[in-house]
């Protein structure tokens, strides 16, 4: 077939307009050096004899080269190191210098000498109960110091995310309060959710609209469509990257890091790499589960709750004065129910994340959906990708993880419920008056469609409860809780 000239001017004119759009596109770095980051930018050029376009690629590389890594050690894939282990954080410089090194066991956790030298390591040991955070961690953005301490000061620093207001990552993901605010229905309608253990969140927000954590502060109003009748509370802060390069401390930040100054990628990876190891752990359920491993016992029961109990969990568990063998008995009561006839293991896994589908319709805020306010609450639907919609996701939302609940309250996406025992009388049985709820999930659904009762009696369900407690185990560790010692970046 003959092709006709303006066809081929049509596809030329495409092409370098293309390229023009591409060169224009200011995403990844500043073109021209601005005149506060301007040590950084001469710094790059003799770092970095890269073309600018490309320039950004660059600092890939140097994580994995340069920058001291920081590895998982993991009490199922390294048990020895695990245990020899003494501190969640572990410098092995400090350990270097005190002489640790060379014990069995610790062969893995220095670097390989390069030319004699003995590359630093950060060695993290995972909590007990979590899983290896490692397989969780993006093969572009490896963990490095450099890039945790920067996101750690990003994490707490007040100045760059608001033009109007002083507020920081930590003014709502408030690490003395579980990274929650405590706050009930502030943020439109949705409850600011803990960021402990969201390393292995395989969604991010309550209806999954961002995949990895790198995304949550690059987000644009269009990628934030409303899933809820949110009255304009958006994960959204206009000018951040601006705000940061227009500050010469903040510029020096990054291009001690990157090489570079900041970006979206550098600022989302930096973050990214902090919240991956705000690490919670070591509950009473998982001591006690350990020790049904060591038992090689089937099912957690009272017995294995019976070996572990001390007078802490008693106090934890609101049961001070209680003797242990009725405690023990009632934890016992609670993890049965829990797998059995309260169907709580249908959704939730009692230390993990959401299992397999994580997000449902169990009722929660709905106005009628029968009635005018059809269009709102849509919750997962609205943002599932097209192919993935189904009919039971409108006013699906992310199952929540159930550690660290005596942390994280209020609860539900949208903070409805103060306590646990509200929370779990919510999901046992319809409240009075409730709407009707065409979308209901069916593990919770009659089949009539109506919400319903397990008949669970006062005591049952307490014994849910006080497993939920057990469930709450050690608080983050310091060396990650605690804001950075001095404050680097003060912008003008
Ligand atoms: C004004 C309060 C506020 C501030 C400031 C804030 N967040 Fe959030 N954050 C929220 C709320 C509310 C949600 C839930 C939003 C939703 O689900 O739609 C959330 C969700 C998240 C999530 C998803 C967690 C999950 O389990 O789904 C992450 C991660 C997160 N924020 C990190 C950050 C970081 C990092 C910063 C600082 C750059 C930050 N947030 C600043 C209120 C805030
Ligand atoms: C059909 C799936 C399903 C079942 C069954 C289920 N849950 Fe949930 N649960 C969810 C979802 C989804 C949410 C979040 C709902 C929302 O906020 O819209 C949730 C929220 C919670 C919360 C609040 C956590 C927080 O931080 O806000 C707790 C606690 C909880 N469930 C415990 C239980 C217990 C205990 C049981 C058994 C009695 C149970 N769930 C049964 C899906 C389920």
């Amino acid at each position: 077939m003959e092709r006709r000239p303006w066809i081929r001017f049509a596809a030329a004119a495409l092409f370098f307009g293309l390229l023009a759009s591409c060169q224009r596109a200011e995403r990844y770095d500043p073109r021209k050096p601005r005149a506060p980051a301007k040590e950084a930018n001469q710094q790059d050029s003799k770092k970095l004899p890269l073309e600018e376009d490309i320039v950004w690629m660059k600092d890939l590389q140097d994580d994995r080269v340069v920058q001291t890594p920081i590895r998982f050690v993991h009490e199922g894939t390294a048990p020895a190191e695990w245990a020899q282990l003494k501190y969640f954080w572990n410098d092995t410089t400090a350990a270097q210098a005190a002489g640790i090194i060379g014990l069995p066991g610790f062969g893995g956790l220095i670097g390989v000498p390069a030319a004699g030298k003995i590359q630093p390591v950060i060695v993290i040991r995972v909590p007990l109960g979590l899983d290896d955070p490692t397989p969780f961690i993006p093969s572009n953005n490896p963990l490095t110091l450099a890039k945790w301490e920067l996101g750690r000061e990003l994490f707490f620093d007040e100045t760059w995310l608001n033009a109007k207001e002083k507020q920081s990552c930590a003014s709502c993901h408030n690490p003395t309060m579980g990274y929650t605010d405590g706050k009930r229905e502030v943020r439109g309608s949705f409850n600011t959710p803990t960021l402990m253990n969201v390393v292995f969140n395989r969604y991010q927000f309550w209806d999954g609209r961002a995949t990895y954590l790198e995304e949550v502060v690059q987000r644009t109003l269009e990628d934030e469509r409303e899933s809820d009748d949110s009255d304009g509370f958006h994960h959204v802060w206009n000018g951040v990257v601006g705000r940061l390069r227009r500050s010469s401390a903040w510029a020096n930040r990054f291009a001690d890091v990157y090489g570079n100054g900041p970006t979206q990628d550098r600022i989302g990876r930096a973050l990214a790499t902090y919240m991956r190891t705000i690490l919670a752990g070591n509950s009473l359920y998982d001591r006690a589960e350990q020790f049904r491993r060591k038992k090689c016992a089937q099912a957690l029961e009272e017995a294995h709750f019976a070996a572990v109990l001390n007078d802490r969990d008693l106090r934890q568990l609101e049961r001070a004065k209680a003797a242990k063998e009725v405690v023990s008995g009632d934890l016992g009561r609670g993890t049965e129910l829990f797998n059995g006839k309260a169907l709580c293991s249908k959704c939730h896994s009692p230390d993990k994340g959401p299992l397999m589908q994580p997000f449902h319709n169990i009722g929660v805020g709905l106005a009628d959906y029968t009635g005018r306010n059809r269009a709102k609450h849509t919750g997962r639907f609205v943002v599932a990708p097209l192919g993935e919609k189904t009919r039971d996701l409108n006013g699906a939302f992310k199952t929540p993880t159930l550690r660290s609940l005596l942390r994280t309250g209020p609860y539900f996406h949208n903070g409805q419920a103060e306590t646990l025992e509200e929370v779990v009388r919510f999901h046992l049985a319809a409240r009075p008056g409730a709407p009707e709820n065409p979308f209901l999930d069916p593990v919770l659904a009659r089949p009539d469609g109506f919400h319903k009762n397990l008949g669970l009696s006062k005591g049952e369900i307490e014994a849910l409860v006080l497993f939920l407690r057990a469930l709450n185990g050690d608080d983050v560790d310091d060396a990650v809780r605690a804001p950075p010692p001095t404050k680097k970046a003060d912008p003008d």
